[in-house]
């Protein structure tokens, strides 16, 4: 039997379009604006070529009227009651709903996507989005009670799913009590402009949602604007590491959520229609203009041949054509650059030595189309196993034992999504576990739900759309934002001297050692620093430790991932053990730390540091995840995974407590970290390397330099091993810890520059810390079936 045409009717769509003359200002302040340089680009149906209509270039003058808009619309939209703000977002999914035709239409005209995916799937999760936000509005000053809004929001999107990713974006800002200014993507505008027609339909105040249209330097004018408080955005790598540079020299809060090259992994006992049927939504789904795209294709060695020829025959099948047809799977790609680099990458990859095979399906002859593909025979170090193709292209490669499928998998500098196929889930969720990836489907893909956290490790960026802890991405403790700044530390140069030093100095009372790999070391370099007393005496000396010195506490510390692995209760016990030896050596330390801080301070940071220990080691077992209810029959099991290796620096104002305070949180939650102690009384590790000596904490779990924290951050944050750096200094060392670490986007916790009370624990202590020492990861598994 033979499909027939089954074509939607874009008439609305066509009449929305001509109601407003086809062309389109910005949406600033509740009223559209004409671009102020007066400069329009097109956007066209891509399966046509034909022009829908001229929209508006923002300038930075267009941006800048916009972040004001969104600034005097902030106090207004915050001295709404919660329930007025959840009102407002209720209303924008009623309007979505109302309107889901028109929108699944238009943006099928502008994306080139089919119908059947944006009707069904783009367009209602738009309207799950704003609902589920409408109900955290409504409970956010019970939840979140400690937590206030970031502010105005700059959020940039990309044009895979237009509509989609406006939701993800605007639907927590506004839910927290922020205002935004939205730059969608240059080819896929409408829908975004259709949005702010219901905006105003529903009468959202003025101001509290902006869009500005435009290219890449729009974007740029939007991310460098200095009233800006945070920047959310989607799209490529290679412009989230611009953005990441960019605003490192602010104290802009940043979320990335980057491209992918995302595993599909299938055991020998996977049932193969469900894998197959699996693949069609996992890399043909939206012509595999997916960031987390199925993409490779690791197949068990002995099914790898008659799974490849189910999908060949399945490919067969799949109808492409006019997006706006009911019955077609595959539409047109975005724009021709997209095209060429599809074709450009399937071009090397085959160069580089893999086969290519395309089924005999008829493509239309306007438009911009590319055939479904699959590539076998890839070799793991291929481009095309290694780079996002964006495309409808599938790099197939095979594997024998599962400890092989998990090194394949991770054999990526992406980290956004995977898949597992296997009825056995023992291996599923074994596999699972060790995969680096925020989203793993087992046995399932591409499924998403506002209540389920999505987004990267790795260069896939950083921060979570959807959940509670995509809230949080919105929000900050509500102590912070007033915190006053530390002043400028002018203890350190940064450099090391010229000569060997000190060799002069007074007679020496204390030396100290580094701390790597659980034993104490020498250092390479053979200088040291002297640290002196409150009244100038010398206290003693500590090594400068340099590159050597940090290259190898690092590699202690990737050998210690044991740590991750060990149960939270025995994460647990080890702090709590830690405290102890802490509070029967108490005097001893609290007397020596006492000639850096004075008696009083020691004594109270002994006490509290003590405390504070077997807080963390109180969390250790408690800060665990969650399981979520989507509107599927599956649950997805919300993991808080430790990030890795974590590089600290310490805070000066605290020697003891202040090291106690971001170390504990780090080990608590099992990641293994490199310590650069406090540069005012770095003597204070002497004592603790007894406390971690005999606390049963394997060794390389903490490893500790000491030296001059400018010089080491620098090789810390250059350093490709180091997942992620905690930075406690002044603005400067924040500064630096965001700018020199864009090279692998590490993930960045700093003070900015602004002081912390370690003494207060809703300061010092607690969830905040906790939150930064982990990333979720969502594992989706059937259930109830
Ligand atoms: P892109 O990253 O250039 O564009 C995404 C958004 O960023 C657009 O709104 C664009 O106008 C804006 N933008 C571009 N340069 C900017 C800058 N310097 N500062 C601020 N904003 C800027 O992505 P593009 O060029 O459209 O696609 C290129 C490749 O990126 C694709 O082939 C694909 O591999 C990847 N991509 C990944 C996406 C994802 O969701 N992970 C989405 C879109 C593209």
């Amino acid at each position: 039997m033979e499909y027939g045409p089954a074509p939607e009717d874009p008439k609305e769509a066509l009449s929305w379009l001509d109601r407003h003359n086809r062309r389109f200002g910005h949406f600033i302040n509740g009223a559209w604006a004409e671009p102020s340089a007066k400069q329009y680009f097109d956007t066209s149906d891509p399966s046509t070529g034909d022009k829908l209509a001229s929209v508006g270039q923002g300038s930075a003058a267009d941006i800048d009227a916009a972040v004001k808009a969104a600034r005097a619309a902030l106090p207004g939209w915050q001295a709404l009651s919660p329930h007025s703000r959840s009102r407002y977002l209720y209303a924008l999914a009623r309007q979505v709903q109302k309107h889901s035709r028109l929108f699944a239409v238009l943006e099928t005209m502008d994306n080139g996507k089919p119908i059947r995916e944006s009707r069904d799937i783009d367009i209602p999760l738009v309207a799950r989005h704003f609902y589920y936000h409408a109900g955290w509005a409504q409970l956010l000053p019970q939840e979140f009670p400690d937590y206030s809004a970031c502010g105005v929001i700059g959020q940039i999107i990309p044009w895979n799913f237009p509509l989609l990713m406006l939701a993800w974006k605007i639907a927590p800002a506004l839910a927290t009590g922020n205002t935004v200014v939205l730059k969608p993507a240059e080819f896929t505008p409408l829908t975004a402009l259709a949005f702010a027609g219901i905006c105003q339909e529903i009468g959202l105040p003025a101001g509290v949602v902006n869009i500005v249209t435009g290219d890449g330097a729009t974007g740029e004018a939007l991310v460098k604007h200095s009233d800006v408080d945070k920047i959310a955005f989607t799209g490529s790598t290679e412009v989230g590491r611009a953005i990441r540079n960019a605003t490192a020299q602010s104290h802009k809060k940043l979320s990335l959520e980057l491209g992918g090259k995302s595993p599909f992994i299938v055991f020998e006992d996977a049932d193969l229609d469900s894998v197959v049927e699996g693949l069609v939504d996992g890399i043909w789904f939206n012509q595999g203009q997916v960031c987390c795209a199925g993409s490779r294709l690791l197949m068990q060695e002995s099914i790898a041949e008659p799974l490849l020829m189910r999908i060949r025959d399945r490919m067969s099948t799949l109808r492409a054509g006019s997006p706006l047809d009911k019955a077609i799977d595959i539409g047109a790609i975005v724009a021709r650059v997209q095209l060429d680099r599809i074709q450009r990458l399937v071009n090397q990859g085959i160069a580089e030595g893999a086969t290519c095979w395309q089924p005999q399906i008829e493509l239309p002859s306007r438009g911009l189309f590319f055939p479904p593909t699959l590539l076998s025979n890839v070799h793991p170090t291929s481009i095309v196993a290694q780079q996002e193709i964006f495309g409808p292209v599938l790099a197939a490669m095979t594997f024998r034992t599962p400890q092989e499928a998990v090194e394949l998998a991770n054999n990526t500098v992406y980290g956004l999504a995977s898949c597992v196929w296997s009825e056995n889930l023992n291996v599923a969720l074994h596999v699972a576990a060790q995969i680096k990836a925020g989203v793993v489907w087992v046995n399932c893909t591409n499924l998403f739900d506002a209540a389920c956290g999505f987004g990267g490790y790795r260069e896939s960026g950083y921060g979570r759309e959807g959940g509670r802890e995509g809230l949080l991405e919105y929000l900050e403790p509500a102590w912070f934002k007033n915190a006053p700044a530390l002043p400028a530390s002018t203890a350190s140069t940064g450099e090391l001297p010229e000569e060997e030093s000190d060799t002069a100095a007074p007679a020496i009372d204390r030396t100290i050692k580094l701390y790597i790999g659980g034993k104490q070391a020498r250092p390479d370099s053979g200088y040291s620093m002297q640290v002196r007393g409150r009244d100038g005496e010398s206290l003693g000396e500590v090594p400068l430790g340099n590159r050597k010195d940090i290259r190898n506490a690092v590699e202690a510390a990737r050998k210690a991932s044991g740590w991750a692995k060990a149960s939270a209760h025995n994460r647990a016990q080890v702090l709590y053990y830690m405290a102890e030896n802490l509070s029967q050596r108490g005097d001893e330390v609290g007397r020596r730390l006492a000639q850096a801080v004075g008696e009083p301070q020691a004594k109270a940071e002994v006490n509290a540091g003590i405390e504070r220990i077997f807080s963390y080691a109180a969390w250790a077992d408690k800060f665990d995840g969650a399981v979520h209810n989507p509107p599927f029959r599956n649950i997805a099991i919300a993991m808080n995974e430790p990030i890795g290796t974590v590089a600290i620096l310490c805070p000066r104002e605290a020697p003891l407590l202040g090291l106690i305070s971001v170390v504990m949180p780090v080990l608590a939650m099992g990641n293994t970290t490199v310590v650069v102690p406090s540069e005012m009384y770095p003597l204070i590790t002497g004592d603790l390397y007894q406390l971690l000596d005999t606390s049963d904490l394997p060794g390389g779990a903490v490893n500790i330099v000491t030296g001059y924290q400018s010089q080491l951050l620098k090789i810390l944050a250059e350093h490709d091993d180091v997942d992620a750096i905690w930075s406690f200094g002044d603005e400067a060392s924040a500064t630096a810890a965001k700018a020199l670490s864009t090279g692998n986007l590490k993930q960045v916790f700093t003070n900015e520059g602004r002081a912390i009370d370690w003494f207060d624990v809703k300061q010092g202590e607690g969830r905040w810390f906790l939150e930064h020492a982990t990333q979720v990861k969502n594992i989706w598994v059937p259930y109830g079936e």
